[in-house]
């Protein structure tokens, strides 16, 4: 049966470019203007309109919470320029969920950047991280009253390895050295952030922010067994996984853990070249899985082994993403109820885990990849922006309400 505690916190995410429509001022728009990506995020889901009628979804669905993020550009639409107006929206979209009984899990940086930083270099370079700092030093004040969760930013490392290194998001660059500069200077940007946040509490005598990042976590699999693949996986552990969560936990800079999964990666490592070291993967569908509509693997018990690992960090952790898109519904239940089953086990072996996010809440526009992947709880109709409730929302529902288990009883 359901043993979550009763006051766990359970939610679905979005983030901003990806459903809230026409977010002309950041470099995914602009990006997306020239044409340098497959498809166009346009009015999305119009989410920044019809947020309420998402919330009141989420209420009925059970949920406790909820993950958005904040468009830096359309707060600050031109260099040191706030728009009131966007902050109001923002004010409103944090109370609707406040009266729905949402908790609102509010992301600082998830992906998008204002045109004007990327236009003065962005994150390659370490003097500019000034002005996500200026960012978070104004507008978290807005909020502290309201917000207690704050995740600075989302997937630090895919963020610098997509748009620096594999060149597929913006900027769509191919450097080693500066997706390293990146990395570090997004490190930076969050134990400095994460510090001021924790003094704005102070300075308000509010009661401590809870503060961290979202980690993509991947479960680092051996397709043959030889050194190569084992060097490779203790390598992507160490750097992907870990490397960043290490260096901000010696910092003291995580009030938790905030952790996306997905899926596995089948390392399979062909010569001894660090490019094919840190990302070859295995190309010939050994030891098959069951996949996503992106191909990628479904392997809870990858979640119940990294649980166990962030054990070390002895801090509370939070699901921030976990989910599949999928066309097939039924797959995508099966694939919650596996992913729930493993989080309960670990749980009830010692992991603090205090809630879960499934990503997302509706269908949305998944980067690189357009609108065809649908990750959502809810079915958006592009054209005609109509939400339809799909079953596997029904039957988290149910697991919520404590009134089904995740083990099927
Ligand atoms: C994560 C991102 C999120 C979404 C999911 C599918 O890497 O944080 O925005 O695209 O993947």
């Amino acid at each position: 049966m359901n043993k979550f505690p009763d006051n766990f916190l359970w939610g679905a995410a979005t983030s901003a470019h990806q459903v809230e429509g026409n977010n002309t001022l950041n470099d995914w728009w602009q990006a997306e203007v020239n044409l340098a990506l497959k498809e166009a995020s346009g009015a999305a889901c119009d989410h920044y309109t019809l947020y309420a009628q998402d919330f009141a979804i989420a209420q009925e669905l059970g949920h406790n919470c909820h993950r958005f993020s904040l468009e830096w550009s359309r707060i600050e639409p031109q260099a040191g320029v706030f728009d009131l107006a966007e902050i109001e929206h923002y004010r409103q979209v944090i109370r609707e969920l406040k009266n729905r009984g949402l908790e609102p899990v509010v992301t600082l940086h998830h992906f998008t950047n204002p045109v004007w930083f990327s236009q003065f270099g962005g994150w390659s370079k370490f003097k500019l991280r000034k002005y996500f700092l200026r960012f978070v030093k104004r507008i978290v004040p807005e909020f502290a009253h309201e917000v207690k969760y704050w995740i600075t930013i989302n997937e630090p490392l895919v963020y610098s390895s997509h748009a620096f290194l594999l060149g597929r998001w913006p900027p769509q660059q191919k450097s080693l050295l500066k997706t390293v500069k990146v990395t570090l200077n997004l490190a930076g940007a969050h134990i400095q952030a994460y510090r001021m946040i924790h003094r704005i509490y102070r300075e308000k005598k509010l009661n401590p922010p809870q503060v961290s990042i979202a980690a993509n976590l991947q479960a680092f699999e051996i397709c043959q067994p030889n050194w190569r693949n084992k060097l490779a996986v203790y390598l992507r552990n160490k750097l992907y996984n870990f490397y960043f969560l290490d260096l901000l936990n010696s910092k003291k800079t995580l009030d938790f853990i905030g952790i996306n999964y997905y899926g596995r990666n089948l390392v399979d490592v062909e010569n001894w070249r660090l490019s094919n070291l840190l990302a070859q993967t295995c190309g010939h569908n050994h030891h098959p899985l069951p996949k996503n509509s992106l191909g990628w693997d479904i392997y809870p018990q990858g979640l119940y082994k990294l649980l166990l690992t962030v054990k070390k960090y002895n801090l509370p952790v939070l699901i921030t993403e976990n989910g599949i898109c999928t066309e097939d519904d039924d797959l995508r239940w099966d694939y919650i109820r596996q992913h729930l089953a493993v989080i309960l086990k670990a749980y009830t072996e010692g992991v603090k885990i205090f809630g879960y996010i499934y990503w997302a809440l509706l269908d949305n526009f998944e980067w690189a990849e357009g609108f065809s992947p649908r990750f959502g709880l809810v079915h958006v109709d592009y054209g005609s922006k109509k939400r339809l409730i799909k079953s596997s929302a029904w039957k988290l529902a149910e697991v919520i309400k404590g009134k089904q288990g995740v083990d099927g009883s």
